[in-house]
């Protein structure tokens, strides 16, 4: 059986699965996405998704033509079809047709697409040598109401990634033009110093992870002091462990800022601690 994708209610041979060019998703990017995971069939905070992405709709007045539960159920539809267990799931909602003009209030009704692809994990020998981080030269601005939405306009975030890969390094280190640290092109930033777990605060504009929010949950619990904060470039070389996070990836060591180490130089033992409770999270939550 070949791929189907959910578009409007529709489940469609991938091959046929298309929408029209004068989608304004298409033509400005005007459009928002979620990129969750399903372990054993079952999505890992499937809700908090969905809260984030209605957020975003509301805040960007996108008519609303389907519900929470609606949603739900379209997605575990599109992962039954597809009889897949661990999946990679990635929901968009677009603006709809429009005319060729930036203009919203010209388009019809929103798209709502649903793709699932098998999970492919990333290598153990990633995990275990941790990721290289390059400080890019895109600055986001902590008033850019964009920056903290999963939005389809990514284009700051592909840059930036070029410009990190090309210099042979995993991934960029984005830090806002008031010199404070953000986020990662698809990841959100912890870092130990002493005792005290911190990540960037929302105010320094970012994208409020799903799996950022579950790391902070688990410290909590652990009694571990966390703080979000504002963190400066130097604070996090000076730190004595970082660590990336999202969906798809979970947690991953980060071990080096522009060839600098972080604190050893490989991944610190509360990073492979919060590692194995995440995975544990998420079997207590799924019932797994
Ligand atoms: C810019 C950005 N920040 C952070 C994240 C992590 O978000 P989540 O934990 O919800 O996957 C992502 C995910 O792709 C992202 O694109």
């Amino acid at each position: 059986m070949g791929e189907l994708v959910y578009i409007n209610g529709d489940l469609i041979p991938k091959e046929d699965a298309k929408v029209s060019v004068f989608d304004h998703g298409f033509l400005y990017g005007d459009g928002l996405f979620e990129t969750m995971r399903t372990y054993q069939k079952e999505v890992f905070r499937l809700e908090h998704h969905l809260q984030r992405l209605f957020l975003s709709l509301e805040y960007l007045k996108f008519p609303i033509p389907f519900s929470f539960v609606s949603l739900k159920e379209a997605i575990y539809k599109t992962i039954e079809a597809n009889q897949l267990e661990d999946a990679y799931i990635r929901l968009n909602v677009t603006r709809g047709e429009g005319a060729t003009v930036p203009d919203p209030t010209t388009c019809t009704s929103p798209n709502l697409i649903i793709i699932t692809r098998e999970y492919v994990p990333y290598s153990p020998a990633l995990y275990q040598k941790g990721y290289k981080g390059k400080v890019v030269h895109v600055r986001p601005s902590p008033h850019t109401p964009s920056v903290t939405m999963k939005t389809l306009n990514f284009l700051n975030h592909i840059i930036a990634k070029m410009e990190a890969k090309e210099s042979g390094f995993n991934e960029a280190i984005m830090v806002n033009t008031d010199g404070f640290v953000t986020e990662g092109t698809v990841s959100n930033i912890f870092m130990l110093k002493g005792d005290l777990l911190c990540t960037p605060a929302k105010e320094v504009g970012l994208l409020p992870g799903i799996t950022r929010q579950a790391i902070l949950e688990i410290a909590d619990a652990r009694e571990l002091k966390t703080k979000e904060s504002k963190i400066t470039l130097n604070e996090l070389l000076e730190a004595d462990e970082a660590f990336l996070t999202n969906s798809l990836i979970e947690i991953m060591p980060l071990v080096e800022v522009d060839g600098l180490p972080i604190g050893k130089g490989t991944p610190g033992p509360l990073t492979q601690e919060l590692m194995s409770c995440y995975k544990k999270l998420v079997k207590t939550e799924l019932k797994l």
